[in-house]
Protein backbone atom coordinates (compact mmCIF):
# COMPACT_ATOMS: atom_id res chain seq x y z
CA UNK A 1 0.00 0.00 0.00
CA UNK A 2 1.25 3.41 -0.69
CA UNK A 3 -0.20 6.84 0.49
CA UNK A 4 0.41 10.07 -1.97
CA UNK A 5 0.99 13.52 -0.59
CA UNK A 6 0.98 16.80 -2.73
CA UNK A 7 2.48 19.84 -0.75
CA UNK A 8 3.05 23.68 -2.51
CA UNK A 9 5.98 25.85 -2.85
CA UNK A 10 5.61 29.17 -0.68
CA UNK A 11 6.62 32.50 -1.48
CA UNK A 12 7.09 35.62 0.98
CA UNK A 13 4.50 38.32 -0.42
CA UNK A 14 6.17 40.31 3.10
CA UNK A 15 9.77 39.28 4.24
CA UNK A 16 11.15 41.30 7.33
CA UNK A 17 14.29 40.39 9.09
CA UNK A 18 15.27 41.15 12.06
CA UNK A 19 18.96 41.26 13.74
CA UNK A 20 20.48 37.50 14.01
CA UNK A 21 19.69 35.78 17.52
CA UNK A 22 21.82 34.06 20.10
CA UNK A 23 20.66 30.84 18.58
CA UNK A 24 22.34 32.07 14.77
CA UNK A 25 18.42 32.42 13.16
CA UNK A 26 16.43 35.41 12.30
CA UNK A 27 13.75 37.42 13.97
CA UNK A 28 10.94 37.26 10.80
CA UNK A 29 7.37 38.82 10.21
CA UNK A 30 6.71 37.60 7.22
CA UNK A 31 3.54 36.88 5.07
CA UNK A 32 4.03 33.47 3.48
CA UNK A 33 1.67 32.50 0.51
CA UNK A 34 1.72 29.20 -1.15
CA UNK A 35 1.48 29.21 -4.66
CA UNK A 36 0.32 26.26 -7.26
CA UNK A 37 3.86 24.74 -7.83
CA UNK A 38 4.02 21.43 -5.95
CA UNK A 39 6.02 18.21 -5.19
CA UNK A 40 4.43 14.81 -4.90
CA UNK A 41 5.75 12.57 -2.18
CA UNK A 42 4.39 8.69 -2.14
CA UNK A 43 5.39 6.30 1.02
CA UNK A 44 4.95 3.07 1.35
CA UNK A 45 6.50 0.55 3.83
CA UNK A 46 9.87 -0.45 3.60
CA UNK A 47 13.21 -2.79 5.92
CA UNK A 48 14.34 0.61 5.96
CA UNK A 49 14.54 4.16 5.36
CA UNK A 50 15.00 4.62 1.20
CA UNK A 51 14.62 8.09 -0.76
CA UNK A 52 13.90 8.77 -4.90
CA UNK A 53 13.59 11.36 -6.53
CA UNK A 54 12.30 11.93 -9.98
CA UNK A 55 11.75 15.63 -11.26
CA UNK A 56 9.38 17.50 -13.48
CA UNK A 57 11.42 18.64 -16.82
CA UNK A 58 14.04 21.82 -15.86
CA UNK A 59 13.87 20.82 -12.42
CA UNK A 60 17.51 19.65 -10.99
CA UNK A 61 16.93 16.74 -9.56
CA UNK A 62 20.43 15.66 -9.14
CA UNK A 63 20.80 18.28 -6.50
CA UNK A 64 18.51 16.26 -3.77
CA UNK A 65 20.19 14.45 -1.39
CA UNK A 66 18.95 11.10 -1.14
CA UNK A 67 20.87 9.59 1.44
CA UNK A 68 20.06 9.67 5.60
CA UNK A 69 20.52 13.78 5.41
CA UNK A 70 17.45 14.04 2.74
CA UNK A 71 15.02 16.11 5.07
CA UNK A 72 12.29 13.39 4.72
CA UNK A 73 13.82 10.95 6.38
CA UNK A 74 14.72 13.39 9.11
CA UNK A 75 11.01 13.79 9.13
CA UNK A 76 10.22 10.08 8.88
CA UNK A 77 12.06 9.16 11.51
CA UNK A 78 10.84 12.21 13.69
CA UNK A 79 7.87 10.92 13.62
CA UNK A 80 8.61 7.22 14.93
CA UNK A 81 9.90 8.62 17.53
CA UNK A 82 7.73 10.83 18.52
CA UNK A 83 5.03 7.44 18.45
CA UNK A 84 7.49 5.23 20.14
CA UNK A 85 7.77 2.77 16.68
CA UNK A 86 9.90 1.14 14.39
CA UNK A 87 9.06 1.51 11.56
CA UNK A 88 10.68 2.61 7.93
CA UNK A 89 9.30 3.83 4.80
CA UNK A 90 10.30 4.32 0.97
CA UNK A 91 9.78 7.64 0.04
CA UNK A 92 9.47 8.31 -3.63
CA UNK A 93 9.63 12.27 -3.91
CA UNK A 94 8.40 13.76 -7.68
CA UNK A 95 9.54 17.15 -8.05
CA UNK A 96 7.45 19.79 -9.59
CA UNK A 97 9.55 22.92 -7.08
CA UNK A 98 12.51 24.03 -8.79
CA UNK A 99 15.59 22.78 -6.30
CA UNK A 100 17.49 25.39 -4.08
CA UNK A 101 14.93 28.55 -5.62
CA UNK A 102 13.86 30.01 -2.59
CA UNK A 103 10.49 28.08 -2.75
CA UNK A 104 10.74 26.21 -0.11
CA UNK A 105 10.59 22.65 -1.76
CA UNK A 106 12.71 20.60 0.71
CA UNK A 107 9.97 22.06 3.33
CA UNK A 108 7.42 20.85 1.38
CA UNK A 109 8.67 17.34 1.02
CA UNK A 110 9.04 17.61 4.61
CA UNK A 111 5.41 18.52 5.17
CA UNK A 112 4.16 16.10 2.66
CA UNK A 113 6.15 13.24 4.25
CA UNK A 114 4.52 13.79 8.16
CA UNK A 115 1.00 14.18 6.74
CA UNK A 116 1.91 10.80 4.19
CA UNK A 117 3.25 8.42 6.88
CA UNK A 118 1.27 9.71 9.64
CA UNK A 119 -1.53 8.21 7.13
CA UNK A 120 0.32 4.94 6.01
CA UNK A 121 0.73 3.81 9.67
CA UNK A 122 -2.86 5.54 11.02
CA UNK A 123 -0.89 7.36 13.73
CA UNK A 124 -3.68 10.00 13.77
CA UNK A 125 -1.42 12.28 15.04
CA UNK A 126 -2.62 15.68 16.05
CA UNK A 127 -2.61 18.99 14.88
CA UNK A 128 -0.25 20.83 17.20
CA UNK A 129 2.01 17.69 17.48
CA UNK A 130 2.22 17.89 13.34
CA UNK A 131 3.16 21.34 13.93
CA UNK A 132 5.89 21.39 16.34
CA UNK A 133 7.39 18.02 14.53
CA UNK A 134 7.35 20.52 11.39
CA UNK A 135 8.98 23.41 13.41
CA UNK A 136 11.93 21.38 14.40
CA UNK A 137 12.62 20.42 10.72
CA UNK A 138 12.80 23.91 9.07
CA UNK A 139 11.35 27.52 9.62
CA UNK A 140 9.23 27.21 6.79
CA UNK A 141 8.43 23.51 7.07
CA UNK A 142 4.70 24.26 9.24
CA UNK A 143 3.44 26.84 7.02
CA UNK A 144 4.07 23.93 3.98
CA UNK A 145 1.31 21.98 6.50
CA UNK A 146 -1.09 24.82 6.54
CA UNK A 147 -0.97 26.43 3.05
CA UNK A 148 -2.74 29.20 1.74
CA UNK A 149 -1.50 32.37 3.38
CA UNK A 150 -0.01 33.24 7.02
CA UNK A 151 1.53 35.72 8.66
CA UNK A 152 4.80 33.97 10.05
CA UNK A 153 6.85 34.46 12.99
CA UNK A 154 9.87 33.38 15.59
CA UNK A 155 12.20 32.48 13.00
CA UNK A 156 8.99 31.50 10.19
CA UNK A 157 7.30 28.89 12.26
CA UNK A 158 5.11 30.61 14.02
CA UNK A 159 2.27 30.28 11.89
CA UNK A 160 -1.52 31.78 11.56
CA UNK A 161 -3.98 32.34 8.83
CA UNK A 162 -4.78 35.58 7.45
CA UNK A 163 -7.58 36.87 5.56
CA UNK A 164 -6.73 36.17 1.34
CA UNK A 165 -9.78 37.07 -0.61
CA UNK A 166 -7.48 37.39 -3.84
CA UNK A 167 -7.31 34.76 -6.95
CA UNK A 168 -3.30 35.69 -7.74
CA UNK A 169 -1.27 34.98 -10.36
CA UNK A 170 2.34 34.63 -10.40
CA UNK A 171 5.20 33.80 -12.75
CA UNK A 172 7.88 32.12 -11.32
CA UNK A 173 11.40 32.59 -13.29
CA UNK A 174 14.07 30.25 -12.09
CA UNK A 175 17.80 30.12 -12.51
CA UNK A 176 20.35 27.28 -13.38
CA UNK A 177 22.07 28.16 -10.51
CA UNK A 178 21.17 27.57 -6.74
CA UNK A 179 21.47 30.17 -3.58
CA UNK A 180 22.34 29.21 -0.14
CA UNK A 181 19.89 30.35 2.36
CA UNK A 182 22.13 30.86 5.10
CA UNK A 183 24.74 32.56 2.75
CA UNK A 184 22.19 35.35 1.67
CA UNK A 185 21.27 35.71 5.43
CA UNK A 186 25.09 36.20 6.13
CA UNK A 187 24.63 38.95 3.41
CA UNK A 188 22.00 40.63 5.44
CA UNK A 189 24.10 40.73 8.71
CA UNK A 190 26.59 42.30 6.48
CA UNK A 191 24.52 44.91 4.81
CA UNK A 192 22.32 46.14 8.39
CA UNK A 193 25.85 45.57 10.41
CA UNK A 194 23.94 43.53 12.71
CA UNK A 195 21.60 46.42 13.42
CA UNK A 196 18.16 46.07 12.07
CA UNK A 197 14.80 46.97 14.19
CA UNK A 198 11.83 44.98 15.13
CA UNK A 199 10.27 43.13 11.95
CA UNK A 200 6.76 43.86 11.27
CA UNK A 201 4.06 42.61 9.11
CA UNK A 202 2.64 45.95 6.83
CA UNK A 203 -1.16 46.73 7.53
CA UNK A 204 -1.29 48.07 3.99
CA UNK A 205 -0.45 44.25 2.51
CA UNK A 206 -3.22 42.49 4.94
CA UNK A 207 -5.71 45.17 3.40
CA UNK A 208 -4.85 44.77 0.01
CA UNK A 209 -5.06 40.93 0.64
CA UNK A 210 -8.19 41.16 2.62
CA UNK A 211 -9.93 43.03 -0.62
CA UNK A 212 -8.22 41.44 -3.08
CA UNK A 213 -6.84 44.45 -4.96
CA UNK A 214 -4.07 42.94 -7.72
CA UNK A 215 -2.50 47.05 -7.94
CA UNK A 216 -2.46 47.61 -4.09
CA UNK A 217 -0.73 43.98 -3.26
CA UNK A 218 1.82 45.34 -6.25
CA UNK A 219 2.61 48.39 -4.26
CA UNK A 220 2.77 46.30 -0.73
CA UNK A 221 5.74 43.45 -1.55
CA UNK A 222 8.88 43.43 -0.06
CA UNK A 223 11.62 41.10 0.93
CA UNK A 224 14.64 42.17 3.53
CA UNK A 225 16.41 39.34 1.59
CA UNK A 226 16.36 40.92 -2.22
CA UNK A 227 19.30 43.29 -1.68
CA UNK A 228 21.69 41.09 0.17
CA UNK A 229 21.03 37.97 -2.61
CA UNK A 230 21.35 41.05 -5.34
CA UNK A 231 24.59 41.74 -3.88
CA UNK A 232 25.47 38.19 -3.96
CA UNK A 233 24.36 37.55 -7.37
CA UNK A 234 24.57 41.09 -9.21
CA UNK A 235 23.03 39.13 -12.34
CA UNK A 236 19.60 38.60 -11.03
CA UNK A 237 19.06 42.55 -11.95
CA UNK A 238 18.79 41.04 -15.53
CA UNK A 239 16.16 38.78 -14.60
CA UNK A 240 14.04 42.35 -12.66
CA UNK A 241 14.50 44.63 -15.74
CA UNK A 242 13.45 41.80 -17.71
CA UNK A 243 10.13 40.84 -16.09
CA UNK A 244 9.34 44.94 -16.12
CA UNK A 245 9.81 44.39 -19.85
CA UNK A 246 7.43 41.58 -19.61
CA UNK A 247 4.69 43.77 -18.32
CA UNK A 248 4.19 42.32 -14.62
CA UNK A 249 2.85 44.78 -12.31
CA UNK A 250 5.37 43.89 -9.85
CA UNK A 251 8.45 41.54 -9.18
CA UNK A 252 10.06 39.90 -6.15
CA UNK A 253 12.69 37.51 -5.24
CA UNK A 254 11.06 34.62 -3.53
CA UNK A 255 12.41 33.74 -0.03
CA UNK A 256 16.74 34.00 -0.37
CA UNK A 257 16.66 33.43 -3.70
CA UNK A 258 17.27 33.13 -6.83
CA UNK A 259 13.64 32.19 -8.18
CA UNK A 260 12.13 35.95 -9.09
CA UNK A 261 8.42 36.24 -8.91
CA UNK A 262 6.01 38.29 -11.25
CA UNK A 263 2.72 39.33 -10.18
CA UNK A 264 0.18 39.34 -12.96
CA UNK A 265 -3.48 40.58 -13.21
CA UNK A 266 -4.89 36.76 -14.15
CA UNK A 267 -4.30 34.07 -15.72
CA UNK A 268 -4.18 35.33 -19.65
CA UNK A 269 -1.72 38.30 -18.47
CA UNK A 270 0.69 35.11 -16.72
CA UNK A 271 0.51 33.44 -19.64
CA UNK A 272 1.37 36.12 -21.51
CA UNK A 273 4.14 37.44 -19.13
CA UNK A 274 5.43 34.26 -19.11
CA UNK A 275 6.14 33.37 -23.09
CA UNK A 276 7.97 37.14 -23.11
CA UNK A 277 10.17 35.98 -20.41
CA UNK A 278 10.55 32.62 -22.48
CA UNK A 279 11.57 35.00 -25.73
CA UNK A 280 13.92 37.40 -23.36
CA UNK A 281 16.27 33.75 -23.05
CA UNK A 282 14.62 32.29 -19.32
CA UNK A 283 13.85 29.11 -20.27
CA UNK A 284 12.68 28.25 -16.60
CA UNK A 285 9.43 29.95 -16.04
CA UNK A 286 5.96 28.41 -14.55
CA UNK A 287 2.78 30.43 -13.82
CA UNK A 288 0.99 29.34 -10.66
CA UNK A 289 -2.19 30.10 -9.01
CA UNK A 290 -2.08 31.71 -5.32
CA UNK A 291 -3.54 30.78 -3.01
CA UNK A 292 -3.70 27.11 -2.56
CA UNK A 293 -3.76 24.31 0.23
CA UNK A 294 -1.19 22.88 2.27
CA UNK A 295 0.06 19.10 2.40
CA UNK A 296 -3.12 17.66 1.74
CA UNK A 297 -3.19 13.45 0.57
CA UNK A 298 -4.43 13.00 -3.17
CA UNK A 299 -3.83 9.53 -3.31
CA UNK A 300 -4.62 6.39 -0.72
O1 LIG B 1 15.15 26.61 9.39
P1 LIG B 1 15.94 26.27 8.18
O2 LIG B 1 16.65 24.95 8.29
O3 LIG B 1 15.18 26.39 6.91
O4 LIG B 1 17.09 27.38 8.08
C1 LIG B 1 18.18 27.24 7.23
C2 LIG B 1 19.22 28.32 7.57
O5 LIG B 1 18.70 29.60 7.19
C3 LIG B 1 19.55 28.46 9.05
O6 LIG B 1 20.58 27.59 9.42
C4 LIG B 1 19.98 29.91 9.15
O7 LIG B 1 21.29 30.09 8.69
C5 LIG B 1 19.08 30.59 8.14
N1 LIG B 1 17.85 31.16 8.76
C6 LIG B 1 17.95 32.28 9.56
N2 LIG B 1 16.81 32.83 10.10
C7 LIG B 1 15.60 32.28 9.88
C8 LIG B 1 15.46 31.13 9.07
C9 LIG B 1 16.62 30.58 8.52
O8 LIG B 1 19.04 32.81 9.76
N3 LIG B 1 14.51 32.84 10.43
Amino acid sequence: MSVTVRAAAKFNLHLGVGAVRDDGFHPLATVYHAIGLYDDVSVSDADRWEVVVTAEDRIAVHEVPTGDDNIVVRAGRALTEHHGIGNAARIAIHKGIPVAGGLAGGSADAAATLVALDRLWSLQTSDDDLLSLAAELGSDVPFALVGATAIGRGRGEIVAPVADNGAWWWVAVGNEQGLSTPSVYRAFDELTRGGSGDPEVPEPLLAALEKGDVELLAEALANDLQAPALALRPDLAQTFADAEEAGALAVQLSGSGPTVLLLCRDATHAREVAGAMQALDHPRVWTAPGPVAGAHVITY
